[in-house]
């Protein structure tokens, strides 16, 4: 797996604490693992079972135990998210470091709490969103502060996901534990609409469907930002696995952009250049094009034939969105490819995540890609949603 990228030399070898050793911790201590310069020195859970066969890493069935030792750098918060105020509060007190998994708790008050205790204890912090990682998404980040394809107007995500390993009484369907699902897993989503273009918020609001009491199992969120920006986070975890799909949809005044995966490798591009704006997509990393066609020999169908020139005197280079004009000659039509699994981008993604606090914690005045503030803002737009969602429609069977 290529790590090139990201790799820097370290002044030491970093030992990491990982609190939580469920499906995530585990995942992070074998990707971790394989990283130049990084130790995992030990890992806690109440589940003594999950803390078996783990050599030289040293294990507690309760995480306090982990806050004296002394060898510890950074401490990997990857608990249910109803505990990650109090543990990675407690660990900062320590003086040690911390990573935390998202969402960065289920209320803000206590999200507030733990970049308060940051700030006062000035240990390094940051939350485990790992879109920001992901060099597809980083180049599309750079392609707009370009202006490649015009004003983002509208972020529509798609996201079934199934539900065959979430039985009633899992820690994911009970709200005092993850939040619901837009705080335990939109807030992925909406951070990534952030970190493309970040941008005042609004207004706020949500729908959600509950299939029983105790399963909250469709929700959705939509945000208005300033500038007129409008996203949708639809999630469903109520579909077979191999109905399990992710869309996200990017409309561009010059361009429609289409994400597939939740761990986005792959994305459809059809946009509108002109010169130069094609020579930077030309030159940008992972992208392939597949044709160009000049304007005049592109259809466009929101006018069907009888209906006669409505464009008058209006040049077909000169294209009206929105009350802007943008100068374009060309609709192109291409593909961003990492060329690589969704397994490895998601392995590079957590991997990078960690470097960037290591990062962080060496130079004082490294900028987090993924600061606790980021944690902050999708927190409050999912908890808002949520709540919007909830006294939206009083379902019968829930009182
Ligand atoms: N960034 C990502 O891509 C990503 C992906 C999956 C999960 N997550 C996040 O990781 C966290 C854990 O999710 P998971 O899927 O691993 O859940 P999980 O249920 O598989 O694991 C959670 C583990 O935490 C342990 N735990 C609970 N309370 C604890 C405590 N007080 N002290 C120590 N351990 C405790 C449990 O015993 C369990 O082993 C959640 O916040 C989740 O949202 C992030």
């Amino acid at each position: 797996m290529p790590k090139a990228n990201f790799q820097y030399i370290m002044a030491k070898t970093y030992q990491i604490g990982i609190i939580g050793f469920g499906g995530f911790g585990k995942f992070l201590h074998h990707h971790w693992s394989k990283l130049d310069q990084v130790h995992i020195a030990a890992v806690a859970d109440p589940a003594a079972e999950k803390l078996q066969d783990l050599g030289a890493t040293k294990s507690y069935t309760d995480w306090r135990q982990m806050l004296d030792d002394q060898e510890i750098d950074v401490m990997a918060i990857v608990t249910t998210p109803d505990t990650h105020h109090a543990i990675a509060t407690a660990c900062m007190e320590a003086g040690k470091h911390v990573l935390i998994e998202k969402p960065l708790d289920v209320a803000l008050a206590d999200a507030r709490k733990i970049i308060e205790v940051r700030d006062r204890t000035q240990t390094v912090a940051g939350i485990d969103f790992i879109m920001r990682f992901n060099p597809l998404l980083q180049t599309l980040h750079q392609l707009m502060q370009r202006g490649v394809f015009g004003k983002l107007r509208r972020v529509d995500v798609e996201n079934y996901a199934q539900d065959e390993e979430l039985p009633i009484g899992h820690w994911f369907w009970n709200p005092a534990q993850s939040g619901g699902i837009l705080i335990e897993h939109a807030v992925h989503f909406i951070d990534l609409v952030h970190f493309l273009q970040p941008a005042k918020v609004l207004a706020v609001n949500g729908l959600k469907h509950n299939r029983n009491a105790n399963q909250e199992d469709q929700i959705m969120a939509n945000v208005l930002y300033e500038g007129g920006l409008m996203t949708t986070h639809y999630h469903s975890f109520a579909r077979p696995g191999y109905f399990e799909v992710t869309q996200i949809k990017l409309a561009y005044d010059l361009a429609d952009i289409e994400l597939s995966g939740w761990i986005p490798f792959r994305a459809k591009v059809r946009a509108l250049v002109n010169q130069k704006t094609k020579q930077i997509l030309e030159n940008s990393p992972f992208f392939q094009l597949s044709e160009t066609v000049s304007v005049e020999n592109t259809a466009d169908e929101s006018r069907p034939a009888g209906w006669g020139d409505t464009r008058g005197h209006v040049s077909r280079h000169t294209i009206n969105s929105g009350g802007i004009a943008y100068e374009v000659n060309e609709m192109l039509t291409g593909v961003f490819d990492l060329q690589q699994s969704k397994q490895d981008v998601y392995a590079q993604c957590v991997q990078a995540s960690l470097l960037d606090v290591i990062k962080k914690i060496e130079n004082p005045s490294h900028q987090l890609a993924a600061p606790l503030e980021a944690g902050l803002e999708s927190l409050e737009i999912a908890v808002r949603a949520t709540e919007s969602a909830r006294s939206a429609y009083a379902d019968d069977r829930m009182v």
